[in-house]
C-alpha cells in the first residue's frame, strides 16, 4: 500500500480559529504530543506573523523531534528569508509558501495579473529552495482557479523545484466529484507531476473538507494537510483523526497506509480543545464524547452480544480507556500512577506528588473519580503554564435577597498573599472583580462557558473562559466540583498567560492579509 502522509496545520491554520491563541509554551507541548502521535509533518507557524509565532517555530524546529516542521510565507522574500530563519537549527525541515491562482483573489485582493503571480510563485519557489530542498508551493484558492492556469503554475513551481504541491481548498467550496476530477488532471495534464507528491487541503465549509480530502487521496494524492478535531478558519479544515480513521478503517477503499499512532488520537484532541478552548461537539465523529455511545435499547443489545454489530471501530484503537477500575478516595498513588499510564501520561515524580494531592481534594468531595475527572485533573495541574498567580482562597456569600460578595487571595509572584474584596451581579462576577484589582491588568471578559465533566450531582465542573488583555486574547480552564472555584482557577489560569506573554505592538498577520 502507498504511504499517505499527514502534515497537520493545528498550530498555524488551526490557530486561526476565531478566539483560539495559543501561548509558545503551548504551541510546543502540542507539537510534542504531535510527534507522539506519528504526524509527519508539524506546520508549526506563520513567522513573519509576528516575532511571537517566528520564536515558537524555532523552538519547535530545534526541540522536537521525529516530524519534519514547516513554517508557513507569503511569495515574498522578507517571508521566506524570516521563516527560513525560524527553521534554519532543525534537523528536518521545510519552506511552505504559497500565493493565489484564482482570478477573483489576483484582481482583488493581490491586484496581480496572472503572468505576475505565476513569475512571483516560481521566484519564491527557487529562492526558498535556495535554503532547503524541502519546498511545498499551495496555489491558494486552486478548486476556484481556472484549471489550464493552475496546471502550467504547478508545472512552473515543480520546474523551479518545489516537491510537494498542496492543492488548497480555501474556501470550502468545492465535491468531493469535482475535488477528485481536479487532482486527477493535475496528474493528467501536468508533465511534471510525478516529481511532486499531490498534497490536499480542504477547508469545510460546506461541511465536506474530509470527504473532499479523502476524495483526493482516490486521485492519488498522498499528502493531506488537516488538524486536531477540525479547528481552523471559519468552519475549520480537514479534521485530521477522521482522515486517519478513514483510511485505517477503510484500507479495501483508500489503499493507503499512515504511520499515525491512533491510539495517541484522543489525548491529542483532548490536549488541543483544552489549550485552544475549542470544545469538541459530542456528537464529533472518531473524538466527541458520544462517539462510541450507545443509545439505543437495540444497538446495547448488539454490542453486548457482539461489539462489531454496531461499532466499525474499536474505542481503544482511538485511545480511549475502557477501564472499569473506579479510583476513590482510598485510592494510593500507585493506582494512580498505573491509571494514568493506562490513560497514556507518563508523569514524573514531581508531576504526580501534584495531581495526586489534587486527586485527594476531590476524591474527598466526590464518591467516584473516573477517567473524565483524571483528564481534568491533568489539564489543570500539569499543564505548563507559568503559574504567575495562585488562587489561595475564595469565600462568597450570594443567594436571595443579598447582594453577592466575594473575598479572594492571590499569591503574588512576590510571594506575598494580596487580598480583596468585592461585589458582583453575580458570585463569579464578584470573585473576577476581585481577582482584577488585585492583578490590576485591564482585562476584558470575552467568554465564559462551564460544562460538567462527567454526569451526576457530584460532578466536576469544567469552566472555560477567554479574556482579552492588551490586545491579546488568552484562554484559561479550571475544574473544581464547586463551579465558583473552578471558575475563579480558570480565570487566573488566563491571566497567568497574559501575565507571561511580553506586550507586543501592532495587530498579527493572519494568513492571506496584506499579500
Ligand atoms: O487555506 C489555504 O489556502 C491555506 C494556504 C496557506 C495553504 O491555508
Ligand atoms: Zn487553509
Amino acid at each position: 500500500m502507498d504511504r499517505l502522509y499527514i502534515f497537520d496545520t493545528s498550530l498555524r491554520d488551526g490557530e486561526q480559529s476565531p478566539g483560539a491563541s495559543l501561548t509558545s509554551d503551548e504551541k510546543l507541548e502540542i507539537a510534542f504530543q504531535l510527534a507522539e502521535l506519528g504526524i509527519d509533518i508539524v506546520e508549526a507557524g506563520f513567522p513573519i506573523a509576528s516575532p511571537d509565532d517566528a520564536a515558537a517555530v524555532r523552538r519547535i524546529a530545534t526541540l522536537v523531534k521525529g516530524p519534519t516542521i514547516a513554517a508557513l510565507a507569503r511569495c515574498k522574500p522578507e517571508d521566506i528569508d524570516v521563516a527560513w530563519d525560524s527553521l534554519r537549527d532543525g534537523e528536518s525541515v521545510r519552506l511552505h509558501t504559497f500565493i493565489s491562482t484564482s482570478d477573483i483573489h489576483l484582481k482583488h485582493q493581490f491586484r496581480m495579473t496572472r503572468e505576475q503571480a505565476l513569475e512571483h510563485a516560481v521566484a519564491m519557489v527557487k529562492r526558498a529552495k535556495s535554503y532547503t530542498s524541502d519546498v511545498e508551493f499551495s496555489p491558494m484558492d486552486a478548486t476556484r482557479s481556472d484549471w489550464a492556469y493552475l496546471h502550467a503554475v504547478l508545472r512552473a513551481v515543480i520546474d523551479a523545484g518545489a516537491t510537494t504541491i498542496n492543492i488548497a481548498d480555501t474556501v470550502g467550496y468545492t465535491t468531493p466529484g469535482e475535488f477528485r476530477q481536479l487532482i486527477e488532471s493535475i496528474r493528467e495534464h501536468v508533465p511534471n507531476a510525478h516529481r511532486a507528491v499531490i498534497s490536499v487541503h480542504c477547508h469545510n465549509d460546506l461541511g465536506m473538507a474530509v470527504a473532499n480530502s479523502l476524495a483526493g487521496v482516490l486521485a492519488g494524492a498522498r499528502q493531506v494537510e488537516c488538524t486536531i478535531n477540525g479547528i481552523g478558519e471559519r468552519a475549520g479544515n480537514a479534521a485530521l483523526e477522521e482522515i486517519v480513521m478513514a483510511v485505517k478503517t477503510r484500507p479495501d477503499v483508500y489503499g493507503v497506509q499512515t504511520e499515525v499512532d491512533s491510539a495517541q488520537i484522543y489525548k491529542t484532541s483532548r490536549l488541543v480543545s483544552n489549550l485552544t478552548g475549542i470544545v469538541v461537539q459530542p456528537n464529533k465523529a472518531v473524538v466527541g464524547s458520544n462517539a462510541f455511545a450507545h443509545e439505543s435499547g437495540i444497538h446495547q443489545d448488539g454490542v453486548l452480544k457482539e461489539r462489531s454489530t454496531y461499532e466499525i471501530m474499536d474505542a481503544r484503537h482511538v485511545g480511549l480507556s475502557d477501564s472499569t477500575l473506579v479510583l476513590g478516595k482510598h485510592s494510593g498513588r500507585h493506582a494512580l500512577r498505573q491509571r494514568f499510564e493506562e490513560m497514556g501520561y507518563r508523569l514524573s515524580e514531581e508531576e504526580l506528588n501534584r495531581a495526586f494531592s489534587r486527586f485527594k481534594e476531590i476524591a474527598e468531595k466526590k464518591k467516584e473519580t473516573t477517567t473524565k475527572d483524571l483528564e481534568a485533573i491533568l489539564a489543570d495541574e500539569i499543564v505548563s503554564v507559568h503559574e504567575v498567580y495562585r488562587v489561595q482562597r475564595l469565600q462568597v456569600t450570594c443567594g436571595y435577597p443579598v447582594v453577592p460578595t466575594a473575598t479572594v487571595e492571590l499569591r503574588l509572584p512576590s510571594g506575598e498573599d494580596r487580598l480583596e474584596v468585592a461585589t458582583g451581579t453575580g458570585p463569579v462576577e464578584a470573585s473576577y472583580m476581585a481577582i482584577t484589582r488585585i492583578v490590576g491588568l485591564p482585562i476584558r471578559l470575552a467568554e465564559y462557558s462551564v460544562r460538567s465533566v462527567t454526569s451526576g450531582i457530584d460532578a466536576l465542573g469544567e469552566v472555560s473562559v477567554r479574556i482579552e488583555c492588551n490586545g491579546r486574547t488568552f484562554h484559561g480552564r479550571g475544574a473544581d466540583p464547586d463551579i465558583v472555584v473552578a471558575s475563579a482557577k480558570a480565570y487566573v489560569n488566563a491571566i497567568n498567560k497574559a501575565a507571561s506573554t511580553p506586550q507586543q505592538a501592532g495587530e498579527r498577520v493572519k494568513t492571506g492579509v496584506g499579500v
